[in-house]
């Protein structure tokens, strides 16, 4: 088990795709740039997981990489899978999609596990409720942009929720 900072001092967020190559780390690094945009780098971990292991260890999606580079933003990291011990170590837990939200709620051991979880497009002040980042994998490259520019509204929508909740 990895150990995150200080939880008194530290907000411990993931977010969660089905793969962790497109748009989960697509989300980790936008989040991350807002985060360090606003001087609270040492107030967050931030990391990203996949519900599956398809992808165990790769290096985020070519595609993924090449659409947030274009805007500045670095795509790091490994994927990783999802394991019900990371609902101790973090305290929100962002799916991007229903299914993903489907499959963390089932995993899910308990009620204060669930009350973590929640849909990132909630935080998207253009989204109906219930939208799902879109899955870019099998599409053209109009789908890497769109999740590009969903993670942007969507994180910056996070970060204001969790600036409030946390006092930050
Ligand atoms: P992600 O995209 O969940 O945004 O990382 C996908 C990556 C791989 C697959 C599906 C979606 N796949 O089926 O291998």
């Amino acid at each position: 088990m990895v150990l995150l900072g200080n939880p008194d001092t530290m907000v411990n967020v993931c977010f969660v795709c089905l793969g962790n190559i497109c748009r989960s780390p697509t989300a980790e690094a936008v989040f991350r740039a807002l985060v360090e945009r606003e001087g609270l780098t040492d107030r967050f971990h931030i990391e990203s997981a996949g519900t599956s292991g398809y992808h165990l260890g790769a290096a985020p999606d070519r595609r993924s990489a090449a659409t947030a580079r274009a805007r500045g933003i670095h795509l790091a990291g490994h994927a990783q899978q999802f394991t019900a011990e990371d609902f101790e170590r973090f305290d929100h837990v962002l799916a991007m999609d229903g299914s993903n939200l489907e499959e963390l709620l089932a995993r899910a051991p308990d009620a204060a596990a669930r009350a973590k979880v929640a849909l990132l497009r909630s935080f998207d002040p253009t989204a109906s409720p219930g939208a799902d980042v879109p899955d870019p994998y099998y599409g053209g490259p109009r789908g890497f942009e769109d999740v590009l520019e969903i993670c942007e509204r969507a994180c910056a929508g996070l970060l204001v929720a969790l600036r409030t909740q946390h006092g930050l």
